[in-house]
């Protein structure tokens, strides 16, 4: 069963959100909708710009505008880089003023090194962790650091295989975490073994690679999300991929000046979920989804669960991915229960784990989501968080060391409901609300501006009765 944690008292320093379930009254207004930018590909898109091979001025077209892709933003000017950004177009440019940021103060540290640029990235660890691979491998000297969340995050997974290519990385606070100071290139041409399945300690290193021009093989235990692969080969390196490893061959890229992003097919899944949910029969199309097989899981399980779920219309991007629509018709009718029980897809749905298990929760039969040990070090521990977002709608739900066992078939109602401050888990709940009469208040629940600033919007479009309110 559900034990309590650190993380049961939620903190509402933002807004709710308020979510007025059951049967919408009146028809969906749209049965075609679009998302966001995937945030993944613009943190890689950005940081591109700062690659030798990118030209003067890059624009990124279509990009995630939530807080953890501008997280990056104000680094990059302490850096020297110009950024605007016009709705969903950021541009970056070389030769801006250096606008140096702040420090923060950290309990252990009373010495900073002097007249060292020092970069804040929020709370995004996507944001940190490739942004330490790229100074790695231009061999800029940086303090780079994160708020509290972000500073309990493992760093180390990068920090490691790094140190083997030559880089001096040093922690100035706690062990293995933010703050660090990045203050050597790569240099030593090698094999690097990583211990985890996270795409953003991969990328860390590939990035790191390939700003220095260094031939590296990379061992991984889990094949995730091939963003970082995909861009740098649709930029000219040469990447070559065999099971269990991918090797740079040390060779140039050419960065195009403007880089379309699609759509996030994590976010994508809430509308989607949303409209399952609701079961009403009708066709919901999502376009110009990022189709990446290594971020489908969500889609994918639930297909092959019972849901009528289809990918159509790709195409290939600038980006290298491809994008396409996905279409959900009708419910979960049929669909007893969902299983998830091998690391690639659950890498293909890490970021879904809340959702999915919300949507199981409403299933008549048992379900396993496995493999998940690393949602322990997301923004929240996320097994424990999403089993107690759960748990409040009445869902019985089991936390095992390395998933989640969700028993089906409790009722559920509508209520007051923790966010956590996490912004997975805060969608999950507000979209599971929708299928359940009565008011539901998700605490916090604002904090979805992280990765999907319209989600209300996009989820109203899709019929739900969702509105943001700011606590008295
Ligand atoms: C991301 C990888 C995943 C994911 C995160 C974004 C990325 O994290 O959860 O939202 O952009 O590479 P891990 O690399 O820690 O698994």
């Amino acid at each position: 069963m559900f034990e309590t944690s650190s993380f049961d008292r939620p903190r509402t320093t933002s807004g709710d959100l308020v979510v007025d379930g059951g049967r919408p009254p009146y028809p969906a207004a749209a049965r075609s909708v679009t998302v966001p930018g995937d945030k993944s590909v613009s943190h890689r898109a950005l940081l591109a710009a700062m690659l030798p091979g990118a030209p003067s001025r890059l624009t990124v077209r279509n990009a995630n505008l939530g807080g953890a892709v501008r997280a990056l933003l104000p680094a990059m000017r302490t850096l020297g880089f110009r950024t605007t950004v016009a709705a969903d177009t950021l541009t970056v440019e070389h030769g801006g003023p250096v606008t140096p940021q702040p420090k923060r103060p950290h309990p252990d540290i009373t010495r900073w090194p002097d007249g060292v640029p020092y970069l804040e990235t929020g709370g995004s660890s996507a944001a940190a962790r490739l942004l330490i691979g790229v100074l790695a491998g231009l061999g800029r000297t940086a303090v780079v650091d994160g708020d509290e969340t972000l500073r309990h995050r493992p760093m180390s997974w990068l920090a490691e295989p790094l140190t083997r290519l030559g880089a001096d990385i040093v922690h100035l606070g706690d062990a293995g975490r933010l703050p660090v100071l990045v203050r050597g290139a790569v240099h030593r041409p090698c094999t690097v073994e990583l211990t985890v399945g996270s795409a953003q300690a991969r990328s860390g290193v590939l990035l790191a690679a390939v700003a220095a021009g260094l031939p590296v093989t990379v061992r991984h235990p889990v094949r995730s999300r091939d963003h970082t692969e995909r861009m740098l080969a649709a930029f000219g390196a040469t990447l070559t991929e065999s099971p269990g490893e991918v090797r740079y061959d040390g060779g140039p890229v050419t960065v195009p000046p403007v880089v379309d992003v699609p759509a996030d097919p994590s976010l994508a899944a809430y509308p989607v979920a949303a409209q399952l949910l609701a079961g009403d029969g009708g066709e919901l199309s999502v376009r110009n989804v990022c189709l990446n097989p290594t971020r489908l899981g969500f889609f994918d399980v639930l297909r092959r669960a019972g849901a009528d779920i289809r990918y159509r219309d790709m195409r290939l991007g600038s980006s290298g991915e491809s994008a396409g629509t996905i279409a959900v018709r009708g419910g979960t009718k049929g669909v007893d229960g969902v299983r998830v029980d091998d690391p690639a897809t659950l890498h293909a749905l890490i970021d879904e784990v809340p959702l999915l298990a919300a949507v199981a929760t409403t299933l008549p039969g048992p379900s396993w989501i496995g493999c998940a040990e690393e949602l322990r070090f997301k923004e929240t521990d996320r097994l424990t968080t999403t089993a107690g977002m759960a748990a409040a709608f009445g869902a019985r739900i089991e936390v095992a060391d390395d998933g989640l066992l969700v028993s089906g078939g409790a009722p559920l109602s509508a209520g007051h409901v923790p966010s956590y401050e996490d912004h997975r888990i805060a969608m999950a709940a507000a979209t599971l609300a929708t299928c359940l009469p009565g008011r539901t208040t998700v605490s916090g629940g604002a904090c979805h501006r992280t990765s999907f600033p319209d989600f209300a919007e996009v989820q109203r479009a899709v019929g739900a009765r969702i509105t943001e309110v700011t606590p008295r």
